[in-house]
């Protein structure tokens, strides 16, 4: 593994596979951003911004916002001084194109990616692991009702997700295996892909991603 200031890595995996968990988990002892395409729309969505408008009606539905939206936001976030000595993308690249054009805008940058991180959860568990999600808006924090269960002093302040619901969660399974799972090739051509189980407590997923990063 390389020094850990410096690891520019992914987190690919259906919806509910549980990258936004694991990232927070491990940024901090990595100490660069986790950059998450899905928060980064949802709060632009929430300030009402033109890309948020555009997004909305998208994301609520389960299908993908356009990728010269998505493109631009996210290389726009790995120029910042802060992903300089490396970040976590979550949620992005999820098409073809996308993976393309972070290659192309790493290569120009003279940086390579250090490792794409699959989490692999079957198609069985997502729309539980989905419909019981809660998001701490306080924190940022990932609960689950039945598998991560919230502290009972801030249940009232929890938010549901417009798109966990099961149509939605139905489509955005389909979308990842149509538009997403093509991506895994690709990198797994490059040498950087490492697959992991993502069934598990959250705790043992931690602990076979940290192995698979030390490897
Ligand atoms: P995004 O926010 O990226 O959603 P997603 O990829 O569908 O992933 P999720 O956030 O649903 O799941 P996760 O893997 O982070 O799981 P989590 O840790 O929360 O994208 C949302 C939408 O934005 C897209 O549909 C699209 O419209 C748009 N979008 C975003 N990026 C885009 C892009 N690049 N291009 C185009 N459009 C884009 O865990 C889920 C639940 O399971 C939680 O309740 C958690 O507590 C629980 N859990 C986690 N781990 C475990 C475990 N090991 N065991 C049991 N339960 C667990």
């Amino acid at each position: 593994m390389q020094d850990s200031a410096a690891m520019r890595m992914i987190l690919v995996g259906p919806p509910g596979a549980g990258k936004g968990t694991q990232a927070q988990r491990l940024v901090d002892s990595f100490r660069i951003p986790h950059i998450s395409s899905g928060d980064m729309l949802r709060a632009a969505v929430k300030e009402g911004t033109e890309l948020g408008k555009q997004a909305d009606v998208i994301m609520k539905s389960g299908a993908l916002v356009p990728d010269d939206l998505v493109i631009g936001m996210i290389l726009e976030r790995i120029a910042k001084p802060d992903a300089a000595g490396g970040f976590m993308l979550d949620g992005f690249p999820r098409t073809t194109p996308q993976a393309q054009a972070l290659d192309r805008a790493l290569t120009q940058a003279g940086v390579a990616l250090d490792a794409v991180v699959l989490i692999e959860v079957p198609d069985s568990l997502i729309i539980e692991r989905g419909v019981g999600r809660r998001t701490d808006p306080d924190t940022g924090k990932i609960y689950h009702l039945k598998f991560d269960p919230p502290p009972a002093d801030i249940a009232g302040r929890l938010v549901h997700r417009k798109d966990d619901t099961e149509e939605a969660i139905v489509k955005r399974l389909e979308k990842y295996h149509s538009e997403t799972a093509p991506i895994v090739p690709f990198y797994e051509g490059k040498g950087v892909l490492r697959r992991v189980d993502g069934v598990g407590t959250p705790d043992e997923v931690t602990k076979r991603i940290t192995a698979v990063l030390a490897e």
